[in-house]
């Protein structure tokens, strides 16, 4: 099976083909704002200029493979959540290459995604998932044929809390690496805001306290101290989603995931608690076009194809709306 993926939630315009076992090519663009965050309109612009090169330099590297556009059978793309503009713009593109092609349309939920790709690539088979990316913080594990959120951020996603902070301390678009980098010169802790309610998240009250300590503290132990707060929030719900499910795998997915104060909290953590920890290839955790080709492919051998009308994208897709129709390892 041949299915070709479309990424473009955000900030990455990304598109890929795959097999049941392998990578047939990738191509990706990324958006990068001028100054400050991301401007949703301008991310959509750039998407609709690059997408018609990156599907052409994507088939040319697939012939290289000896796969050829005739031999698709499916087209998938991001159908939410993410930015409004941005989604509408790749459902567009996916829309025309399907009928183009004569092939199904699939609709993958980009959290989701996230997850199933960092199943492949990973001896993870049943774990509980810590996503922490931009927009999205959520603990998540399978159960009863859907992805359960058991704990969620109430305002802000993790990534977008540290960028945020970062750009009031002046630091470069994306901030979560930079404020990695100053955290290791730190010299001390500062006290910072803990929130978790239940198995719920908060970061924005954090970030604002975090940017007010800048004016008596310096930037390194503000960073570190960020981090160990925000970090052992994150640990605290996914130890205790892991004790809930009685699961023994933990899998980090997202582009936070590339943190290694964080894989070190987790993998400690995961320790202690006799359970496995997995984080996928570093080109996996962030928005890829990889993962939603490959989540397209598990869809649409279950079945899960989507007419032209139910194409519509959902910049508010919820993980637990999706009723997981493909076979998982663990179910067999
Ligand atoms: P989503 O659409 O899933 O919310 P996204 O579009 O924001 O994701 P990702 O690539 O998953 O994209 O995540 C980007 C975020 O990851 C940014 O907020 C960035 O600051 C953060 N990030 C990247 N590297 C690091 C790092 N080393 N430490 C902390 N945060 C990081
Ligand atoms: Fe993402």
């Amino acid at each position: 099976t041949f299915i070709l993926g479309i990424e473009g939630t955000a900030w990455n315009l990304s598109a890929a083909i795959v097999t049941e076992t392998e990578i047939i090519a990738e191509v990706t663009e990324t958006y990068k704002p001028i100054a400050g965050g991301i401007h949703p309109r301008e991310a959509a612009q750039h998407h609709a200029k690059y997408a018609a090169s990156v599907i052409k330099r994507l088939f040319a590297e697939a012939k290289e493979k000896g796969v050829e556009p005739s031999d698709l059978d499916g087209i998938t793309f991001s159908q939410g959540p993410g930015l409004g503009p941005c989604l509408r713009t790749v459902a567009t593109a996916a829309r025309m290459l399907s009928i183009s092609l004569g092939v199904p349309l699939i609709g993958v939920n980009h959290c989701i995604a996230h997850i199933e790709i960092g199943i492949w690539r990973t001896p993870a088979t049943d774990p509980v998932v810590l996503y922490v990316s931009g927009a999205n913080s959520q603990v998540i594990s399978y159960m009863g044929g859907r992805y359960r959120v058991f704990g969620e951020t109430l305002d802000i996603g993790l990534g977008n809390a540290l960028d945020k902070f970062a750009r009031g301390a002046n630091l470069p678009h994306p901030g979560g690496p930079k404020i990695e980098a100053y955290a290791k010169d730190a010299k001390k802790y500062i006290h910072l805001p803990y929130v978790v309610k239940g198995m719920d998240l908060s970061f924005s009250g954090l970030s604002t306290a975090a940017s007010e300590a800048l004016k008596k503290a310096p930037l390194e132990d503000v960073c570190f101290s960020y981090q160990e707060t925000a970090f052992a929030m994150v640990v605290e719900v996914a130890e205790r989603a892991l004790a809930h499910t009685g699961k023994k795998e933990v899998l980090l997915a997202g582009g936070v995931g590339a943190n290694t104060r964080l894989r070190e909290m987790l993998n400690d953590m995961c320790e202690a608690r006799g359970a496995k920890f997995y984080v996928p290839e570093k080109r996996f955790m962030g928005d890829n076009g990889t993962m939603i080709a490959y989540t397209g492919l598990l869809m649409y051998k279950s079945g899960n194809t989507l007419s032209l009308e139910d194409s519509r994208v959902n910049p508010s897709y919820r993980t637990d709306d999706v009723k997981v129709t493909w076979i998982r390892e663990e179910a067999m």
